[in-house]
C-alpha cells in the first residue's frame, strides 16, 4: 500500500509529475519532488503538506548525475528510504528532421534518455541495498507508434520502452525484487506543448488536445495503481489516453 512509502518524482513542479506528487501525497506517500523550477516545486510541496502530507523538494537538472543521486540522497536524508521513483521528467520539442533542429535534439536525447539513465543509476544500488524497489517511467504512445514530427522525441521514448524492457528482465534474472513499470500516455493535459518551436505541429497538437485529452491526475491514477500493486506483482507497462483519440 502506499502509505508511508517513499515516492521519487522527477518532473514533478508539472503536469503529470506534479498531478502524481499531490494524489500520492495525500495517499499518505512521502513524496521527494525534483526539477528545475524552485517556485514551482516549493507550491507542490506546501500544496502537500497543506493537505497533510509530507513532502521534500530538491531544485534538480536530470542532465546531471549527481543532481540524480542528490535527489535519492534527499529521500533517504528525510525518510529513510526510497520505495518507489517515478522518472517522469521530459520535454518535446518536435520539429520535422529537416529542420536540422541538432541543439534540440541534443535536449530530447539528455532529458529523456540520459535522465532516466541517470535516474536508474542513482536508484538501483539503494534498491539492491534495500532488496527490493521499483521504478516507474514515463514513455509515449510515440514510444510505441510513429508519428511524423515526432522523429527524435519518439525515439527517446522508444529508447525509455527498450531499457526499461531490459531493466525488467535483468531485475528479473537476478532475482532482485526491483518492480519496473513503463507508461505510455497518449494527449494528456500540460505544458508540454507549449515547448514546440515548429508552430505547424504546436498547431496540430493544440487542435488535438481541444478536442480530446485527458487530466493529468488520470495518469496519476494510474501510478497510483502501480505503486499499489501487490509486492509480488509487475505490471511491465501502462497505456493510457482518452477514450476517442484516433492515434
Ligand atoms: N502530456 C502528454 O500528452 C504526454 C504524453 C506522453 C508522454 N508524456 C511525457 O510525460 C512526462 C511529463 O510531461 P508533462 O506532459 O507533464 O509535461 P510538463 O507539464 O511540461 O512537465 C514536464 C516536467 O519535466 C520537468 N523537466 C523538464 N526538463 C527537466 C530537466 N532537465 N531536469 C529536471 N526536470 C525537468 C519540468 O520541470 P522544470 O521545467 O521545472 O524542470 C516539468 O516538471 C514527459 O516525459 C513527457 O514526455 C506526456
Amino acid at each position: 500500500m502506499i502509505k508511508d512509502k517513499v515516492v521519487v518524482i522527477t518532473g514533478a513542479s508539472s503536469g503529470i509529475g506534479k498531478a502524481t506528487a499531490l494524489r500520492l501525497g495525500k495517499a499518505g506517500a512521502q513524496v521527494v519532488l525534483g526539477a528545475r523550477n524552485e517556485q514551482k516545486l516549493q507550491d507542490v510541496a506546501n500544496e502537500i503538506k497543506g493537505n497533510g502530507g509530507k513532502a521534500a523538494y530538491l531544485v534538480m537538472d536530470v542532465t546531471n548525475k549527481d543532481d540524480n543521486k542528490s535527489l535519492v540522497n534527499l529521500a533517504l536524508k528525510e525518510f529513510g528510504k526510497v520505495d518507489s521513483i517515478f522518472l517522469n521528467a521530459g520535454v518535446m520539442p518536435n520539429s520535422l528532421l529537416k529542420e536540422l533542429r541538432v541543439d534540440d535534439w541534443d535536449k530530447i536525447i539528455d532529458i529523456n534518455i540520459k535522465g532516466v539513465l541517470y535516474g536508474i543509476a542513482a536508484t538501483l544500488p539503494e534498491f539492491e541495498k534495500q532488496g527490493h524497489g521499483q521504478i516507474i517511467t514515463t514513455s509515449s504512445v510515440a514510444g510505441i507508434r510513429s508519428y511524423a514530427g515526432c522523429g527524435v522525441y519518439g525515439a527517446s521514448k522508444w529508447a525509455v520502452r527498450e531499457i526499461m524492457e531490459v531493466l525488467r528482465k535483468e531485475n528479473a534474472q537476478d532475482k532482485a525484487n526491483i518492480r519496473t513499470t513503463t507508461i505510455y500516455p497518449a494527449a494528456i493535459h500540460s505544458n508540454l506543448i507549449n515547448g514546440i518551436p515548429n508552430k505547424d505541429i504546436q498547431n496540430g497538437e493544440e487542435a488535438v488536445r481541444s478536442q480530446t485529452e485527458l487530466p493529468a491526475d488520470e495518469v496519476a491514477k494510474a501510478v497510483e495503481y502501480v505503486i499499489n500493486a501487490p509486492e509480488e506483482t509487475d505490471i511491465h507497462e501502462l497505456t493510457i489516453g482518452p477514450l476517442n483519440q484516433p492515434w
